[in-house]
């Protein structure tokens, strides 16, 4: 099959495109290259642009009028930036969302496969969220997410759309051929930011906030390997009418992560273990609007799916510790 794949020049579209490769698909990529980069795009076919002109769109479907789903993947994603910026993420998510979803139903495209985030959910006692639990979005990056969800299901209910939403847990972890992984020179996120400390480039590893009422005080979260994430779109492609028949519906939402949450404590214990050093790790207050988190209940995706995380924990640090090590060569930075 080809699939349109926007935002595929980025870090998890770049995996994606890579398991659907290895599936025996054919990936088009749709990347502006505001973020992504040209490396990860190489020998895939290609489109730099915008996702909402129009006028390529019409292009790229008539070079290949055989694409049979588009993955949605193309975004801003700093949650902080979106605070300071929230014109630009309203108007890239959801504005730009809205050309882009009318023109591919125009063009007779109309299955649409959307990444969105578990950011959209309220913080429950137990922290794990289905697909019906409480939502709160609490930046302006999650409440796009939320409009472009809702934008889905009602062009779903009145148009030839049909959607299938994906909440991303915290993907993590790169490409297993290090080909592509977080491109970002300073990652602000945990692992990120543990791969940071382990290389030197940080004196230490600061956990914030460990008065959460969560077992040991800090931060939960369901990291999941990239690698598994971009095989849940394999799964989601391949069998998108299926999914939209078992659930009976013209849209639906699907959790993808592991099922486990895991503290920030446990995640550094995790990492020293695979680095095999200890780190200096210090603890500071929260930083402004940081969420205690959640971990996905995946019965859904298991179900509809037929899919399930299969990497450990373990695995996804050492691939980050691996990527570590060659971003820079693959990547061309200093
Ligand atoms: N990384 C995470 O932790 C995470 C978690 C949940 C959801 N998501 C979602 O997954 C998707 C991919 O995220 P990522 O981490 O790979 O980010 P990324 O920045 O690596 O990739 C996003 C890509 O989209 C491209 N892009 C942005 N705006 C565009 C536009 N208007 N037209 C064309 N291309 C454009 C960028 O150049 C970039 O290559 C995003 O939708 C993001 O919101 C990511």
């Amino acid at each position: 099959m080809k699939v349109l794949v926007t935002g595929g020049a980025g870090y998890i579209g770049s995996t994606t495109a890579k398991a659907l490769e290895q599936a025996g698909h054919t990936p088009v990529i749709l990347d502006s290259l505001a973020y992504g980069s040209r490396v990860f795009v190489k020998n895939r076919i290609f489109y730099e642009g915008d996702i909402a002109d129009r006028a390529l769109l019409r292009r790229i479907v008539e070079e290949h009028p055989d694409i049979y789903c588009t993955i949605h993947m193309a975004a801003r994603t700093v949650v902080p930036e979106s605070v300071e910026k929230p014109f630009e993420y309203y108007r890239d998510h959801v504005c730009k969302s809205l050309e882009l979803f009318d023109e591919l139903v125009l063009l007779g495209k109309p299955r649409v496969l959307f990444s969105s985030s578990a950011s959209v959910y309220a913080m429950v006692k137990d922290f794990e969220v289905e697909e019906g639990s409480p939502l709160d979005p609490r930046s302006p990056y999650a409440r796009t997410k939320r409009m472009t969800e809702m934008v889905l299901e009602d062009m779903a209910a009145a148009t030839a759309l049909r959607a299938i939403i994906l909440r991303y847990f915290n993907p993590i972890g790169a490409d297993p051929d290090l080909e592509s992984g977080v491109h970002v020179r300073e990652p602000s996120h945990v692992l990120g930011q543990l791969v940071m400390a382990a290389q030197g480039l940080k004196d230490l590893f600061t956990i914030t906030g460990t008065e959460h009422p969560t077992r040991d005080g800090t931060g939960i979260r369901d990291y999941i390997h990239v690698w598994d994430l971009a095989q849940a779109h394999v799964a989601a492609v391949e069998r998108f009418d299926d999914v939209l028949a078992s659930v009976g519906a013209l849209s639906t939402v699907i959790n993808v992560g592991t099922g486990d949450g895991i503290t920030v404590r446990e995640l550094v214990e995790a990492f020293q273990k695979v680095y095999g050093k200890p780190l200096a790790v210090r603890e500071a207050p929260p930083r402004p609007g940081d969420a205690v988190g959640a971990f996905a209940n995946v019965d859904k995706a298991r179900d509809v799916l037929g899919w399930r995380a299969s990497l450990t924990i373990e695995d996804a640090i050492a691939s980050a510790l691996a990527w570590g090590r060659k971003r820079n060569d693959v990547l061309g930075y200093e």
